[in-house]
């Protein structure tokens, strides 16, 4: 969930460590802690409670040598956020962190308690250290130990060992949560994100499920779950990212909010012919694959789930196959139904969420044929284990409000329905209109960002509310799930969101004047339909934010507040619509005061379930 780095150098890595933890900060925030052992064997550990500036805090007040270390930013999921529930932990001579859960904790406790272990937090991780030292006793090295070790838990780590009796090198371990190697010259590094190592190398290892390696300053010897020793490839990153650099914006949400043009010209960029998708776009393969394509399933969790579910429209409407769209949590647990020459497309801008990556596998086994993940990440775990992959190219996205992979996600699902519907009765003149419609999309966005300062205006009136309703139809229902999903996210406030035709089989009984009902309206088919649901919500004093279509023709007035927006292609208005929302949360939390890159109890990669 959250970030471990680690090095193995001559020279003092402790500012490594926590520029690397700075750098994966973003993704799980509530302690920090650092362990670093000099060439005498000293072990010293520092740990804090809160966010990294902590941690860089008390490590700028006392020296801490050593050129082995380990760090961590935790996101707790058992024992508290505390100071002693904070890694690194230690037994005897073991120092360990871990991203993850090991679920047998409880057993492994009461037979590590029942030798004699005594137990210092209530973390599931502290069972790796004395279990770890346990095995020690016996195994010749640590490597063999913490290979004995992990054939004993289950659950998902990621984890990092150090010996303080042996600082020549680390081990670590990977089964479900993601680690990285990073190549220096002299000294390598670990982390759970390439993006922690960036300062320090550009050449990386990504380990696989099961592996095992041991890491000198000098060597890197990996053993996959087998016990065998195996070659993984080393890859030279392009990856750019200064975690330091908002620029001129005051958040990287708003950041990333503004960089939606250039995202999703990037995104567009060199896969589009004047009247088609080159086929290339999805990978070596997919011109076959998609030929035989009859129906599509979607997994994915949270935010990427809403561009699923934007995804089965255009499907359905343009594809010419029917689509399911599933949270992957759900998927994963239940036994579905395989129709045939199923294409399974996983969503993911992180590439690591746990459900999703377990529905994929899952999925493998179950005669789909084949995968295809849209996912931000290069190299992720969704990537390297999909049979195809469409990279989405937003760039790092930091705010854990997801924004920009969001649109850029639905730039790819659009062009997943034209390369996929031009085998199932698309025809050139609709490919040719959507195509044109995406070209159009960065100069339409930036059109549409320029009602900031009026949603900004807009948002005052939301300071004192404690609920809200978010209403669309069609495309734009998953859009208003997505408007509810953000503005909870950012600024607290209770939001729902419902397909505006429903409000009279329930939700209705909520409208008066203390809950705003935020609208999106498009000038489409739906429009008629959708103006009497807002005309239901009126007549019984609801207060109403409209995000209409010039064309529209909704009136601002004492109980009605209306926001224009361009008018703008249908296949694109989900994306247009999406930015008055994003807009409008970040202001409200503004208003609020909350950490809007880093909201209370989240984590930007949830890399277990
Ligand atoms: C988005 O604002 C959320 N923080 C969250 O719902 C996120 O979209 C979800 O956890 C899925 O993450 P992924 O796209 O990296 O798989
Ligand atoms: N399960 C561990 C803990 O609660 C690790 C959590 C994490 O991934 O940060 O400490």
């Amino acid at each position: 969930m959250c970030g471990i780095v680690g090095a193995v150098a001559q020279r003092d890595v402790v500012d490594i460590l926590v520029e690397g933890l700075r750098r994966l900060e973003y993704r799980g925030y509530d302690s920090a802690g650092v362990a670093v052992v000099n060439s005498s064997g000293n072990l010293q550990r520092l740990r804090r409670l809160g966010k990294v500036k902590e941690l860089a805090d008390a490590v700028a007040a006392q020296p801490v040598p050593g050129g082995t270390g380990i760090a961590h930013t935790r996101w707790a999921t058992h024992g508290e956020p505390s100071e002693r529930n904070a890694h690194p932990h230690v037994s005897g001579k073991i120092t360990v962190v871990h991203n993850g859960i090991i679920e047998n904790h409880g057993p492994l406790r009461d037979a590590l308690k029942a030798k004699g272990y005594v137990f210092n937090s209530d973390t599931d991780t502290e069972v790796i250290a004395h279990l770890v030292e346990e095995e020690l006793k016996t195994a010749g090295s640590l490597l063999a130990a913490v290979q004995k070790a992990v054939k004993q838990f289950s659950g998902a780590y990621g984890t990092v060992l150090m010996d303080k009796t042996d600082p020549s090198h680390l081990v670590v371990a990977r089964s479900g949560s993601p680690l990285v190697i990073g190549f220096g010259i002299g000294e390598n590094f670990i982390a759970s994100d390439q993006l922690a190592l960036l300062p320090v190398t550009r050449r990386f290892m990504f380990l696989e499920e099961g592996d095992v390696a041991e890491i000198t300053r000098h060597s890197v010897t990996v053993y996959d779950k087998n016990g065998q020793q195996v070659e993984r490839a080393i890859t030279e990153s392009n990856a750019s990212y200064d975690a330091g650099d908002k620029g001129q914006y005051r958040h990287f949400m708003l950041k990333e909010i503004y960089e939606q043009p250039s995202a999703i010209n990037n995104t567009l960029e060199g896969r589009l012919s004047s009247d088609s998708v080159l086929d290339e776009t999805f990978g070596n393969g997919a011109a076959e694959l998609f030929q035989k394509v009859k129906h599509v399933q979607i997994v994915a969790c949270g935010t990427s789930y809403h561009s699923g579910m934007v995804a089965r429209y255009w499907l359905e409407s343009l594809g010419g196959i029917s689509c399911n769209v599933e949270i992957a949590s759900e998927f994963r647990y239940r036994k579905s139904f395989v129709q045939p020459n199923s294409l399974l497309v996983s969503i993911s801008q992180s590439g690591e969420t746990a459900d999703t990556l377990a529905a994929l596998r899952m999925a493998k086994e179950a005669g789909y044929i084949g995968s295809l993940t849209i996912c931000n990440v290069a190299g992720s775990s969704l990537v390297r284990e999909s049979d195809l992959a469409f990279m989405t190219r937003a760039g790092a996205e930091i705010g854990v409000a997801s924004t920009k992979a969001f649109t850029t996600q639905l730039v790819g699902l659009a062009m997943l329905t034209l390369a996929i519907g031009k085998y199932n009765g698309l025809t050139a003149a609709q490919q040719q209109d959507m195509v044109t419609a995406l070209k159009s999309l960065p100069a339409k966005l930036e059109e549409t960002l320029k009602l900031a300062s009026s949603i900004e205006t807009l948002a005052e009136e939301f300071a004192d509310k404690h609920h809200s309703l978010f209403l669309g139809r069609g495309d734009q229902y998953p859009i208003a799930m997505e408007g509810a999903l953000k503005l909870k996210e950012i600024s607290y406030i209770h939001a729902e969101a419902y397909a505006a035709g429903e409000l009279k089989h329930g939700p209705l009984a909520l409208i008066d004047a203390d809950m705003p009902i935020i609208v999106v309206a498009p000038n489409n088919e739906l429009l008629e339909k959708l103006q009497s649901n807002v005309e239901e919500v009126r007549a019984r004093g609801g207060i109403l934010y409209v995000f209409a279509d010039i064309d529209a023709h909704f009136k601002s007035d004492a109980t009605q507040r209306v926001v224009n927006v361009p008018h703008v292609h249908p296949l694109i208005a989900p994306i247009i619509y999406t930015i008055p929302l994003q807009l409008l949360s970040y202001y409200v939390a503004i208003i609020k005061g909350t950490d809007v890159d880093q909201p209370r109890n989240l984590a930007k990669s949830v890399t277990v379930e």
